[in-house]
C-alpha cells in the first residue's frame, strides 16, 4: 500500500527519494510523487499517475540540488489514481507539502470548515484536506502547525511534511500507520518501511502511535501529541540489502519460493530439539504458564495468513488437544466475539501492519484475551502490540503473493503446537517424532522445488483455462485454498479451493471437459476417499493434476499429471504440498504475461480496513 520516504542531509535528496520509492514499489501503488525544498518560496512538486518510471520522466535530476524532500507511492482510497490526486499535496500557498498513508475519517467535516475559510481544493483526497489544515495553522513553526492540525483529525496516519520556509526540516507523525527514522551520519531518512532505509543505514528508530518527530540532518526530536519529549532507543535492522534484491531471479516471487529451504532453516534454528522432544520459543517464555492453562485458541489473520491459521487450527487440536478456531480478522473485530477466561488469540501477519489483523488483536486484548503474534516483520505494529509472540525469521518478503511467509507461519504454528502439546498431552517420544519430521522439512522442500519443470509444464498446458479447482482434505484443505489464492492473485485466473468431499455439494456443476482440477492426494488416512473424489472429477471430463506422495497407489491411472512430493507426517504435509502449487501459479502468471510481483489492484500490506 502507500509508501513514504523522506530525506534530509548533505546529499541531493531526489535520487535517494526515487530509489526509496522503488524499494517500496512491492507494497502496491498506482501513482507517485516527490516534493523538494529548494530555497524557493514554494516547495517543488512533481507527481503522476502510474508507475515510478512515468514519474522519472518528469524529473529534472540535473537541477534538483535540494537536500531535503519527501516522496510517496499512493494506493488510491479517496479519489481515483490521477495525477492531481497523487501525493504530495500542498496547502494553497504552496509552502507546505504533505504525504500521508492512512485515512482521515472526518475529512468531509474538515473540508467544509476549510472551504468556509476560503480554501479552494485541487483534488478529491483526504490528504489535501490535511495539507490545507496544516497550512491554515502555520504561523512560522511547522512542527506546531502539524500538531495543532492533528488534534482536529480523526483517523489514521503516517505522515511526512515539509515547508519551504523551513528548509532542512522534516516533520513526521504516526497514528496507526508505520514510520521509521533511519539514522545516518549527518543525514536522516524517514520511511514507512525498512526496505527504503537499509541501503543507507541499519540504525533505526520506530515511531510509536501518537508521536511526532522533527527531523533535521544532524538529529531528530520526538514528542507526544501533547508536546512532551519522548526518548527513543536506536535499534538495528536485521535485514541486509541482498535480501531485498532479486539476486539473479526474474521475480521476487520465484526468489522467495526457492529461498524456502533456507528460510525454514532460519525459522527453526535453535528452536527445536528432536532428541529431547523440546521446543524453545524465547518469545513465549514469559507467558508459558498462562499459555499452558489455555482453554481455547483463536487464530486470526487475512489472506494467506488466514490459510496458515487454518493449518494451525488442525495442528493445535492434533498436538495440544486445545479447541481452536480460525477467524478472518476482518470478521472477528466486528462480531462481538466471546472471549472467556483462558482464551488465547494469536494474530498471524507477515507484514505486521495489516489493519484488520491489528484491530482484531486490539479487540481481543480489550476483552481480556492473552494476545500473541506470529509475525515476520520485526518491530512492526502488530509485533509491538502483542503480549508475546514468535517471529518467523524468514527474511523480508517482497513479492506481493506470499510464499515463504506462509511456510514460515505454518512452521511457527507447528512449533507452537508442539510447545503447547508437550505441556498438555503430547508424549516425549511423540514430540521427538514430530520434531524430527519437522527438522528434515527444509531438505524435503528442496525436493519439492525440483518439480519446477513439471509445474511449468502444467502451467503451459492449462494457463489459458480461466477456471480452476483445487481440492484437498484435512491438513491439505487449507493448502487447496492457498493454491487457488496464489493463482488468482497473480495470474487473474478464477480458482476455487475446496475440501475435496465438499465438491459434490455444488461446485461439481462447474466441471466441464478439460477443466484443470488440482487435487492434493498425498499419503494420509483419507487417501482412498480422495481417489474417489478424483474419479468424480474425471468422469465429468475434468483434468486432474495430482500432488501425490511417491509410490501412491493408483494415482497415475486417474490423474492427467502427477507431481510427487516426499512423504512426511500428515500435519506437516502443507509445508511440502504448497510448493508445487506456488510454482504452478508462478509459471501460469509468467506465461500469461502478468506482472508477477506487482499484481493489479493488490497491495502487499493492506493498512486500511
Ligand atoms: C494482503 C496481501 C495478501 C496477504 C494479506 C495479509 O491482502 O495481498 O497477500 O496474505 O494481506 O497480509 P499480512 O502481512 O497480514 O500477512
Amino acid at each position: 500500500m502507500c509508501g513514504i520516504v523522506g530525506y534530509v542531509g548533505p546529499r541531493p535528496a531526489l535520487p535517494i527519494l526515487v530509489e526509496g520509492l522503488r524499494r517500496l514499489e512491492y507494497r502496491g501503488y498506482d501513482s507517485s510523487g516527490v516534493a523538494l525544498v529548494n530555497g524557493e518560496r514554494t516547495v517543488a512538486i512533481t507527481k503522476s499517475a502510474g508507475r515510478i518510471n512515468v514519474l522519472e520522466q518528469l524529473l529534472d535530476y540535473e537541477h534538483a540540488t535540494a537536500t531535503c524532500g519527501i516522496g510517496h507511492t499512493r494506493w488510491a482510497t479517496h479519489g481515483a489514481p490521477t495525477d492531481i490526486n497523487a501525493h504530495p499535496h500542498t496547502d494553497q500557498t504552496g509552502r507546505i507539502a504533505v504525504i500521508h498513508n492512512g485515512i482521515i475519517e472526518n475529512y468531509r467535516a474538515l473540508k467544509t470548515y476549510l472551504a468556509q475559510q476560503g480554501v479552494e481544493f485541487q483534488s478529491q483526497t483526504d490528504t489535501e484536506v490535511l495539507a490545507q489544515l496544516i497550512g491554515l495553522r502555520y504561523h512560522g513553526n511547522l512542527e506546531r502547525a502539524v500538531r495543532e492540525a492533528l488534534l482536529e483529525v480523526d483517523g489514521t496516519y503516517g505522515l511526512a511534511v515539509v515547508c519551504s520556509e523551513e528548509p532542512g526540516v522534516l516533520v513526521a507523525a504516526r497514528k496507526g500507520s508505520p514510520l521509521i527514522i533511519g539514522v545516518g551520519k549527518n543525514e536522516n531518512i524517514l520511511a514507512s518501511d525498512a526496505a527504503a532505509i537499509i541501503a543507507h543505514t541499519t540504525q533505526v528508530v520506530y515511531l510509536a502511535d501518537g508521536e511526532i518527530a522533527r527531523i533535521t540532518a544532524d538529529g531528530f526530536k520526538t514528542t507526544t501529541m501533547d508536546a512532551a519529549p519522548v526518548t527513543k532507543e536506536l535499534e538495528e535492522i536485521e535485514w541486509t540489502l541482498d535480501q531485498i534484491e532479486l539476486g539473479g531471479h526474474d521475480h521476487f516471487m520465484s526468489k522467495e519460493i526457492f529461498e524456502q529451504p533456507a528460510a525454514l532453516e532460519m525459522c527453526m534454528r535453535g528452536r527445536i530439539d528432536p532428541h529431547t522432544g523440546s521446543v524453545h520459543l524465547g518469545g513465549l517464555t514469559d507467558c508459558a504458564r498462562e499459555l499452558t492453562r489455555a482453554k481455547r485458541i483463536i487464530l486470526t489473520g487475512c489472506g494467506t495468513a488466514w490459510h496458515a491459521a487454518l493449518v494451525g487450527e488442525y495442528l493445535f487440536e492434533e498436538l495440544a488437544r486445545i479447541p481452536t478456531e480460525t477467524e478472518y480478522a476482518s470478521e472477528f473485530r466486528y462480531r462481538n466475539p466471546i472471549i472467556e477466561d483462558g482464551t488465547v488469540v494469536i494474530a498471524i501477519s507477515q507484514s505486521g501492519e495489516t489493519a484488520d489483523t491489528y484491530a482484531a488483536l486490539c479487540e481481543a486484548q480489550d476483552r481480556g484475551a492473552l494476545a500473541l503474534g506470529v509475525v515476520n516483520s520485526v518491530g512492526s505494529t502488530i509485533a509491538r502490540q502483542t503480549d508475546a509472540g514468535v517471529y518467523l525469521h524468514v527474511g523480508p518478503e517482497i513479492g506481493v503473493a506470499s510464499t515463504k511467509a506462509f511456510s514460515g507461519q505454518v512452521t511457527v504454528l507447528a512449533m507452537m503446537a508442539a510447545f503447547l502439546g508437550r505441556r498438555k498431552h503430547l508424549s516425549q517420544p511423540g514430540a521427538s517424532q514430530f520434531l524430527e519430521a519437522l527438522s528434515v522439512i527444509p531438505r524435503q522442500v528442496e525436493q519439492c522445488l525440483a518439480t519446477a519443470d513439471q509445474c511449468r509444464a502444467v502451467a503451459e498446458r492449462y494457463h489459458e483455462r480461466l477456471n480452476w479447482l483445487y481440492l484437498g482434505r484435512g491438513f491439505n484443505y487449507p493448502v487447496a485454498l492457498e493454491g487457488a489464492l496464489k493463482l488468482k492473485e497473480i495470474s487473474y485466473i478464477h480458482a476455487e479451493g475446496l475440501p475435496a468431499a465438499e465438491m459434490k455439494h455444488g461446485p461439481i456443476a462447474l466441471i466441464e471437459e478439460g477443466m484443470p482440477v488440482v487435487c492434493i492426494a498425498t499419503n494420509c488416512a483419507q487417501y482412498d476417499k480422495i481417489i474417489s473424489n478424483i474419479e468424480e472429477v474425471r468422469s465429468r471430463g475434468g483434468h486432474v493434476i495430482a500432488i501425490a506422495t511417491e509410490g501412491n497407489r493408483g494415482i497415475h491411472e486417474v490423474a492427467e499429471q502427477v507431481i510427487h512430493v516426499p512423504d512426511t507426517l500428515d500435519p506437516l504435509q502443507p509445508l511440502l504440498t504448497v510448493v508445487p502449487l506456488q510454482l504452478i501459479a508462478y509459471h501460469a502468471a509468467v506465461l500469461r504475461g502478468c506482472n508477477v510481483d506487482k499484481p493489479r489492484n493488490l497491495a502487499k500490506s493492506v493498512t486500511v480496513e
